[in-house]
C-alpha cells in the first residue's frame, strides 16, 4: 500500500470478500455507511450536518465513509476531518468500485445494531435520518426514505431522468412484485436495516440498488417509509450511466432467480392461472347454462376472477407480510378493483368487437380476450394493490 496508508483514521482495504457479522459486542446503535466517489467538495458539509443531528438525537453512532480511491482524494478529506469528530471512519477500497459493494463493504467492518446508507454528495438530506430513526421501532427491519409519499419528491431530476426511474420501477414491479411493490420508493439509496436482517445473508448486489438486495434476500416482514425530498446536487456530477440501468437489468434478473423470490413468483403466477380458469369456468356458466347476454356474463365472470386473485395474494402469495388491518385488506381490494376494473373494461370492449364487428363465436371471442389482456393486468395490478403492505 503506498505512504497514504500511514495517515491516522484511514483504514485500506483491497476487494475482498465481505461479510456482515450477526452481532458485535459494540453499544454502538447506528452504523450510517456514505459511500463516495468523487466527493471531495460536498463530503465535509454532509458529515458535519449528520454529526450535528446525530449527536443532537443523542444516538451513538458510527459514520463510515467508504471511498473508492477517488481521485479527488475524498478519503484524505475526511480522514483530516476525523482528527477532530468523534465516530468518523474513512475506508479506502483500492482495486474494486461500484456504490452497492461499497455500502456492504462499510457494513462488514461496522459494529452498530441498525445499518444505514446515505448519499455523500448531500442530496439526501441528512435532517431525514431522525425520521427514519424513529420509524425503527421493535417491530420495523427497515425504513427506507421515499420520494414518493406524500412530502417526498425529487428536485432536479431532468423529465428523462424521472422517467428512467419510474420505468426501471414498473420493471421491476413485473418481475419481483413481492419486492418491489413492497416499498414506493425501491430505487431509494437511503434507508436502515436491522443487522440481522442482513447478516449471513450473502448480499450479492450489482451496481446501485442495495435496497433492492435486502428487501429480495434478507426476511423482511416489516417495513416503514418516510417521505424526503431528494436534493439539487450542487458540486460534481452524479456517476450514474447507461451501464447502470443494464446492471440494474441484471440485478433483477439474477434476483428473479433466486430460490425465495421465485417462490413468490411461482405462487403469484399460479393465482393468475387459477383466476383465469375460475373466470372462464363462470363464464361458461352463465352464458352457456344460465343464457345470460355476452358483457353481463363476462363482466361477472371478470369479477370472479378479480375478487378471487385478490384474496389468493391476501391469504397465500404475499401471506408473510403482515396485512397490518383491515384498512389496508380494504385498500388493497380497491386498488386491484380498479387495476383489473379497467383491464376488465377492456376485455369487454374487445369482446364486444370480435362478436359484433367480426362474428366470432362467443365463446372463441372470450377466450382470446381472456388470455391477451388479463396476464399483464394481474401483474401490473400488484403496483396499486401491494406497495401499500407497510407498517
Ligand atoms: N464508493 C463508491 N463507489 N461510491 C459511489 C460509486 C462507486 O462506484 N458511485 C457512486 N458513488 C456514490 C456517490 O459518490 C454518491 O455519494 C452516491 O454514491 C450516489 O451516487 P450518484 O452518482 O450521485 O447517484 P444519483 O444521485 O444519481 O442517485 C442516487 O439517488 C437515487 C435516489 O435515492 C443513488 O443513491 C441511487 O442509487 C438512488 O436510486
Ligand atoms: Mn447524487
Amino acid at each position: 500500500m503506498t505512504d497514504d496508508s500511514l495517515i491516522p483514521h484511514l483504514e485500506q482495504v483491497g476487494d475482498q470478500p465481505t461479510t456482515i457479522a450477526s452481532e458485535t459486542s459494540s453499544a454502538i446503535q447506528l452504523s450510517l455507511v456514505i459511500p463516495t466517489y468523487d466527493e471531495a467538495p460536498n463530503i465535509e458539509r454532509l458529515i458535519r450536518r449528520l454529526h450535528e443531528v446525530l449527536t443532537a438525537k443523542g444516538v451513538s453512532f458510527e459514520l463510515i465513509v467508504v471511498d473508492d480511491d477517488s481521485p479527488d482524494r475524498t478519503w484524505e478529506v475526511v480522514a483530516g476531518l476525523a482528527n477532530e469528530l468523534n465516530g468518523l471512519r474513512v475506508i479506502r477500497r483500492v482495486g474494486t468500485s461500484g456504490l452497492a459493494t461499497a455500502v456492504i463493504c462499510g457494513w462488514s467492518l461496522s459494529r452498530g445494531e441498525i445499518l444505514g446508507v446515505i448519499d455523500g454528495d448531500g442530496q439526501h438530506p441528512p435532517e431525514a435520518i431522525t425520521s427514519l430513526l424513529e420509524a425503527m421501532d421493535e417491530q420495523t427491519e427497515v425504513a427506507v426514505a421515499s420520494r414518493h409519499l406524500d412530502g417526498g419528491g425529487t428536485s432536479d431530476w431532468s423529465p428523462v431522468r424521472r422517467l428512467l426511474s419510474r420505468g426501471a420501477q414498473a420493471l421491476g414491479l413485473l418481475l419481483l412484485p413481492g419486492t418491489i411493490g413492497r416499498v414506493t420508493d425501491p430505487m431509494s439509496g437511503y434507508f436502515l436495516v436491522r443487522r440481522r436482517i442482513v447478516a449471513g445473508t450473502g448480499l450479492d448486489p450489482v451496481g446501485y440498488k442495495v435496497l433492492l438486495e435486502v428487501l429480495a434476500r434478507g426476511e423482511v416482514q416489516q417495513v416503514a417509509e418516510r417521505p424526503y425530498v431528494f436534493l439539487e446536487r450542487t458540486k460534481g456530477e452524479s456517476k450514474v450511466s447507461a451501464a447502470h440501468y443494464v446492471g440494474y437489468l441484471r440485478h433483477l434478473m439474477r434476483l428473479r432467480l433466486y430460490p425465495l423470490r421465485s417462490r413468490a413468483l411461482v405462487r403469484y403466477l399460479l393465482v393468475i392461472a387459477v383466476a383465469l380458469v375460475a373466470d372462464a369456468v363462470t363464464f361458461l356458466w352463465v352464458f352457456d347454462r344460465q343464457g345470460w347476454n355476452l358483457t353481463r356474463s363476462a363482466t361477472i365472470a371478470g369479477e370472479v376472477g378479480i375478487l378471487l386473485t385478490v384474496a389468493l395474494h391476501d391469504l397465500w402469495t404475499f401471506a408473510g407480510r403482515a396485512a397490518r388491518n383491515t384498512v389496508d385488506r380494504i385498500r388493497r381490494l380497491v386498488g386491484a378493483q380498479i387495476a383489473l376494473g379497467v383491464l376488465l373494461g377492456g376485455r369487454l370492449a374487445v369482446l364486444n368487437i370480435l362478436v359484433n364487428w367480426f362474428d366470432l363465436d362467443p365463446l372463441a371471442a372470450f377466450l382470446i380476450a381472456l388470455v391477451a389482456i388479463t396476464p399483464a393486468g394481474h401483474l401490473l395490478g400488484s403496483r396499486l394493490t401491494w406497495r401499500g403492505v407497510l407498517s
